[in-house]
């Protein structure tokens, strides 16, 4: 059984103050959540800070970027050792936005993993398509070449500690959501090639959905077998919202 893994991505938002209230309202809110591992990756000067406030719960940290070298001349950078210091489980890497606006290559992501993994801090690698790639037809493989170019060199049994996060580029900030069935089309697919890899091992990967997922539409996602959670940006920024999605509920009809 893989445990579902809900994690809020805040991107270039919430000052300190700004991140410990939200820990400070979000996490009563999630005393009764069992079986589901959650995940907030604050920007980087509130990590110390968030990490201090989550202490005594079961929620983890995560980084939403790292450097692969452990130090050096790489002005702006933050390296795995510092996040390991600062307590972070995870760190994301390969998003949509770091590829499209930084410029990062698969090799480089490919750097990232592996560093990330030979310090014990679990990479979230995300993968997905363009809307002109999707409509070309290309999303299979968009999605191959970004999952293979990005975990190259890692081994079978390091496999369960990777996460996987698809978010097709054309849902992502733009409430435009994959219908659960192109969800489930695509994470089916990412399990098979992480099969022909991995082996058995494949199936302990988790694999999140990202891209305008809300308290409205997590359910329905999350009931696919091949979706194992999400990776969250705007809902994930107000403490009601997001505590919504980690108890991914059925919206209830309003009569
Ligand atoms: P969104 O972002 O939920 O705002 O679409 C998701 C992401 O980019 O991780």
């Amino acid at each position: 059984m893989r445990e579902p893994i809900l994690a809020a991505n805040w991107k270039m938002h919430k000052t300190i103050a700004e991140a410990v209230r939200f820990v400070e309202d979000f996490l009563p809110r999630v005393t009764d959540v069992e079986g589901v591992e959650i995940v907030l990756a604050p920007p980087h000067p509130c990590l110390e800070r968030v990490a201090q406030a989550l202490q005594g719960s079961a929620v983890r940290l995560a980084a939403q970027n790292v450097h692969p070298e452990p130090q050096g001349a790489f002005t702006g950078e933050v390296s795995v050792p510092m996040l390991a210091d600062v307590g972070c489980t995870y760190t994301i890497v390969g998003h949509s936005e770091r590829r499209a606006i930084f410029g990062e290559t698969d090799a480089f992501i490919a750097q990232k993993v592996a560093a990330l993994l030979a310090r014990g801090i679990r990479p979230i690698m995300c993968v997905g398509e363009s809307l002109a790639q999707r409509e070309a037809g290309k999303t299979f493989t968009v999605v191959e070449t970004q999952l293979e170019g990005g975990l190259q060199g890692l081994e079978a049994p390091q496999a369960g500690e990777l996460v996987v996060a698809y978010e097709p580029v054309w849902a992502i900030g733009t409430g435009r959501t994959a219908t659960p069935e192109m969800a489930q089309e695509v994470h089916g697919f990412i399990r098979q090639q992480l099969e022909k890899r991995f082996g058995v091992e494949a199936g302990r990967v988790r694999i999140q959905y990202g891209g305008s997922v809300k308290p409205g539409n997590v359910y329905e996602l999350m009931a696919q077998p091949d979706v194992d959670g999400a990776l969250v940006g705007g809902a994930s920024l107000d403490p009601e919202s997001f505590a919504r999605i980690v108890h991914f509920q059925p919206v209830e009809e309003s009569s």
